[in-house]
């Protein structure tokens, strides 16, 4: 297990993952995880779709065709419920806030256990919405694929420099 320094420079975007099978009790150890996420008024407006089996990674392979993601073995569609989200009193609804830590959180989850993981939110909303018959207020924000990356090497870190963009005062 990485010391969380290493984890989170161990977490990158991977986009090319081997062809081995993803169990699902082996994903529902990283939600177990990272469910531990905090949310605004601690809502938990999320709701996560595991995509794994080839019909339902067909779809989301429609509303994401590219080649690397088709090699993803498992995908998770994450969603915001945004009907439970906290509103704060000038009208702006958490739910886009309280899910990007949950799947940030799923991230570094799968990554301490040896999975790579990519953020992806450049898909069709609106196809992903028809094809998994979604609730108008379930809100899908990030198709996350997880698998065994294909290379054990990690791309450097391309970042600001902290004076870039912290200031004190
Ligand atoms: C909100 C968000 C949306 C992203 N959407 C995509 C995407 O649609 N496709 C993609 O290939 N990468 C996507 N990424 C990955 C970023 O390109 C990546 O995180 C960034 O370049 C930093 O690289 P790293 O994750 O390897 O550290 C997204 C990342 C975030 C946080």
């Amino acid at each position: 297990m990485a010391n969380f320094s290493d984890l989170v420079q161990m977490r990158y975007s991977c986009r090319n993952y081997l062809p081995t099978k993803i169990d699902n009790s082996l994903i529902a150890q990283v939600l177990e995880t990272a469910h531990f996420a905090p949310s605004a008024t601690n809502a938990q407006p999320w709701r996560v779709l595991v995509l794994n089996t080839s019909e339902s990674l067909a779809k989301a392979r429609q509303a994401y065709n590219r080649e690397w993601f088709a090699t993803a073995p498992a995908v998770l569609l994450i969603c915001a419920q945004t009907d439970k989200a906290w509103t704060r009193s000038d009208g702006k609804n958490h739910a886009d806030i309280d899910i990007a830590i949950l799947a940030d959180h799923i991230t570094l989850a799968a990554a301490d256990m040896g999975l790579a993981t990519c953020w992806v939110c450049n898909f069709d909303a609106k196809l992903i919405s028809e094809l998994f018959n979604l609730d108008v207020n379930c809100k899908p924000l990030v198709l996350l694929p997880i698998g065994v990356p294909a290379t054990d090497e990690i791309p450097p870190k391309k970042r600001l420099a902290l004076d870039d963009f912290v200031t004190y005062i």
